[in-house]
């Protein structure tokens, strides 16, 4: 039997912007993150532009990357500028403590890195490191990064190679600082940020970020928006992670692959928790900046599941499947709902790390249901959210879970189309949507579905398009849309109004 569902579009009540920035991506120093999935370096024969892998990065292209949030995460937190400057040859070699104890050989570096933004045609998302670094480290890396006289630091990246200034689109000032960054107390991190931020002077328009809470925590949005002000101090925005894990543990395994379906449910449930925690945190904001200068920047988001058997330990290393592809459009519909204060975030992460968008293995790549329905978003970016209302949204249960039935977002995209995205959470029965477009009404609707037989269903690099996204049709009768979303599926159409 399929799921009845109404929706209504008030295309002539336009809300706020979605920024392009809530699709961004974050790429550490973790794993094959960056090392082997997007750096394979320029003697490499896997073929690459001054070292950048042609295949990823051409695949990242057609997702319009916005931003890239680089180099960490807890990488961020031990990480030394000065390291990955200079010839590659005579950097120095560290470990990666947080990540595998691997060896860091430092050869992406500040230069490599806008490099590859600018490959992407991105914006660059630096964090800084607060954890090990000095306030006078931090300051001269923005100097570095971005001064635009005769400072010996921007002579300095001239010899380097780059004479003009890198754009740094976002700074952030530390990460996770209540776990991996430092271990510390809000009242601690809160003085700290105005320390370092006072002393931060970029030439360009750079935005600042500070680390900010997680999950159901929302004691640091609550203390940083009241306490990170001060002469000379800016903030623009505080952070925010949460991971995606299918639940309570009842056996101890959180398989990326092979999972049942109280595994497909209890992960889509614990994603939807996003909506309850930046409504909470947006609560905090509201109360202490009405102005909404502060973005909410959920800087880390994504699955986290059990490590592919055999992978290296640390290297966080996890398959992709059709419901990494359902949490990814979830999340975006929430952050779409919420797109005055959620005007950045990025995923973890982009290559070969949590939930990616590619995956890869010496020169074979494969790209990733995530990847297919980060695709089908793309109008959303810089569009402006369109409310929408649900009627008669059924519950989709499975033991003692339930979830609504169908998810549902939409926004007048730049080039002026009526852009509608759906989720169907049930993984056995179609949902019948009829959707009522406010004003002249519908015609039609054409744009993609994706879907799979299978629950766990993957692409491998033996069956690459096992999950991809087909062209997908509703038609309309009385103005009204009628679509069909097969169970366990993603849609995204234009509507012709
Ligand atoms: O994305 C992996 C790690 O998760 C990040 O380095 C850290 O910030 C978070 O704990």
């Amino acid at each position: 039997a399929a799921v009845e569902v109404g929706v209504t579009i008030d295309a002539a009540k336009p809300g706020p912007v979605i920024s392009k920035y809530v699709y961004g991506q974050f790429a550490e120093h973790l794993g094959t993150g960056i090392y082997g999935g997007l750096w394979v370096g320029p003697d490499s024969t896997i073929p690459n532009t001054r070292g950048w892998r042609n295949d990823v990065v051409a695949a990242l292209k057609a997702l319009h990357v916005p931003l890239v949030r680089w180099p960490g995460g807890c990488f961020a937190d031990q990480y030394h500028w000065r390291d990955g400057i200079g010839p590659r040859a005579r950097r120095p070699m560290r470990i990666n403590t947080h990540w595998g104890g691997v060896d860091e050989d430092n050869a992406v570096g500040t230069h490599e890195f806008f490099d590859l933004v600018e490959q992407l045609g991105a914006d660059a998302y630096v964090n800084g490191n607060l954890g090990t670094g000095t306030v006078q480290e931090m300051a001269e890396w923005v100097e570095y990064m971005t001064a635009n006289g005769a400072s010996s630091l921007a002579r300095l990246r001239a010899r380097n190679g780059h004479p003009a200034p890198y754009k740094v689109a976002f700074f952030g000032i530390g990460n996770e600082a209540w776990g991996c960054g430092g271990n510390m107390r809000p009242e601690q991190y809160a003085d700290a940020y105005r320390r370092y931020a006072t002393f931060l002077h970029p030439a360009g328009d750079t935005q600042f970020i500070a680390a900010g809470g997680h999950d159901d925590d929302t004691s640091w949005t609550d203390y940083l928006s009241q306490h990170i002000y001060g002469w000379g101090v800016r903030a623009h925005g505080i952070s925010f992670h949460y991971y995606t894990s299918p639940g309570a543990d009842k056996n101890g395994k959180y398989g990326a692959t092979g999972f049942d379906e109280s595994r497909w449910i209890e992960t889509l449930k614990q994603t939807q928790r996003m909506e309850g925690f930046i409504a909470a945190n947006v609560a905090k904001l509201d109360a202490h900046d009405p102005q909404k200068t502060l973005m909410f920047a959920v800087d880390e988001w994504g699955t986290w599941y059990d490590a592919e058997e055999g992978s290296k330990s640390g290297f966080l290393q996890q398959q992709n499947t059709l419901r990494d592809g359902l949490v990814a459009a979830l999340n975006f519909n929430i952050f779409h709902a919420h797109a005055d204060r959620v005007r950045m975030t990025s995923i973890a992460q982009m290559v070969n790390v949590l939930q990616a968008m590619v995956r890869t293995d010496g020169a074979r790549m494969v790209l990733t249901p995530t990847y297919h329905v980060f695709r089908m978003y793309v109008p959303f970016q810089d569009a402006v959210s369109v409310p929408v209302r649900l009627a008669n949204n059924p519950s989709y249960a499975f033991g003692d879970v339930d979830i609504p039935a169908v998810s549902a977002s939409a926004a007048r995209s730049k080039d002026g189309k009526l852009v509608l995205a759906l989720v169907n959470t049930n993984p056995h029965e179609q949902a019948d949507v009829t959707v009522a477009v406010g004003g002249a009404g519908a015609r039609g609707a054409t744009g993609a579905v994706l879907t799979a037989a299978a629950m766990d269903a993957h692409n491998t690099f033996a069956t690459p398009a096992a999950v991809a996204p087909v062209p997908f049709d509703a038609k309309a009768s009385d103005g009204r849309l009628v679509l069909h979303l097969p169970a366990k599926s993603v849609v995204v159409v234009a509507v012709q109004e």
